[in-house]
């Protein structure tokens, strides 16, 4: 078993299956403790994935010396409040998306990681599947010639949960999936110089609670490539990304759970397939890049730096202000 001792914090959906994650690592990371208002819910999920531990408030389990890194698993608008929490116990963080509502929280959690010598990152998975630097090595190669044209969709009838639909629990469709179709352009294009008025325009609807329920995004990088984002709680658009140059296109059919992708060539009309499939469930990429980051004695990881997580965390709230929106 490896000896970096990770807990889950929050014992809802995602949290299970960061559980079973943990449970297929055990050979590289130790499944410790799992943490939820609810000790029932903890202890569910830490029998059913092996976990060593089950406390039944978060502080409890926060003042437990043993453990090294904390995943949570919060809704939005808890993340600081729980990461910062971590950080003063000692633990390394592991947070989900979107880290931070505001640019300048996500610079608070930041700070203070800084000043203790902790490791903290965005639990921005889709950056370390095998995919991820696979289409950026197609892309490098010249295959599909002068990248011009990103497309990138998230959409799921989701409304239905709370969490997604009330602002004061950071919901909203751009939040939630929204951030995926934002980070694969910001992944494989970087994001436009937002000094420049025209580098970005949108148009969304709101739901009666004053969450985004559905949007279209659009930047102009002003050298001739442009970005068409767009996302979903309220209409099942599917999750698929696209980019396409002058000589052929990048054609993602699953944007989160990318395990393929195929290339297609304009001129010979030649198509291939780039098969990339899971260890796992596709949680386990960046769960090793923490553990070696830390074995390493680094606080930030480059495949999801910091400075990723502040500009789309300010470019969400820029968003979300323009739309009027509640959170
Ligand atoms: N990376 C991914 O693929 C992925 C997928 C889904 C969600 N997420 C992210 O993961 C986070 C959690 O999403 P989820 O779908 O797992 O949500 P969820 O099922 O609602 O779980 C959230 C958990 O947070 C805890 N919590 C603490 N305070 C709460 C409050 N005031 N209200 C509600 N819950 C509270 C609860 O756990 P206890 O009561 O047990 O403490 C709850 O079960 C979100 O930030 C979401 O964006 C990521």
């Amino acid at each position: 078993m490896g000896e970096l001792r990770f807990a889950i914090l929050g014992a809802g959906h995602i949290a299970g299956k960061m559980a079973r994650t943990l449970a297929f690592l055990r050979n590289e990371v130790r499944p410790y403790a799992v943490a939820s208002r609810d000790i029932g819910r903890a202890r569910a999920i830490a029998d059913e994935s092996g976990f060593e531990k089950a406390y039944g408030s978060y502080e409890e389990m926060l003042a437990d010396d043993a453990i090294d890194v904390v995943y949570v698993a919060t809704p939005n608008n808890l993340h600081v409040e729980h990461a910062l929490a971590c950080l003063v116990h000692g633990k390394h963080v592991l947070c989900e998306k979107p880290f931070a509502l505001t640019a300048d929280d996500a610079r608070r959690v930041f700070d203070e990681a800084k000043k203790r010598g902790l490791f903290v990152m965005e639990a921005m998975w889709t950056r370390f599947h095998p995919a991820a630097r696979l289409i950026d090595d197609v892309i490098a190669s010249g295959e599909i010639g002068t990248p011009r044209y990103l497309q990138a969709t998230f959409g799921l009838a989701i409304s239905g949960k709370e969490r997604v639909v009330r602002p004061e629990l950071g919901g909203g469709a751009l939040l939630d999936l929204g951030i995926y179709p934002l980070n694969f352009a910001a992944m494989h294009f970087g994001l436009p110089d937002m000094s420049r008025t025209e580098a970005m325009t949108s148009a969304a609807t709101l739901l009666e609670t004053g969450v985004d329920d559905q949007s279209t995004i659009t930047f102009d990088y002003g050298d001739g490539r442009i970005a068409s984002l767009s996302t979903s709680i309220t209409a099942g658009m599917g999750a698929y990304g696209r980019i396409a140059g002058t000589l052929g296109c990048i054609e993602v059919p699953a944007l989160t759970r990318c395990e393929g992708f195929i290339v297609r060539s304009v001129p010979s009309g030649n198509e291939r397939r780039v098969e990339c499939p899971f260890d796992f469930n596709g949680y386990e990429y960046e769960v090793r890049a923490v553990a070696k980051a830390i074995s390493e004695g680094r606080v930030e990881c480059q495949e999801m730096p910091w400075s990723a997580t502040i500009a789309l965390a300010g470019v969400m709230e820029a968003l979300r202000r323009q739309w009027r929106c509640t959170c």
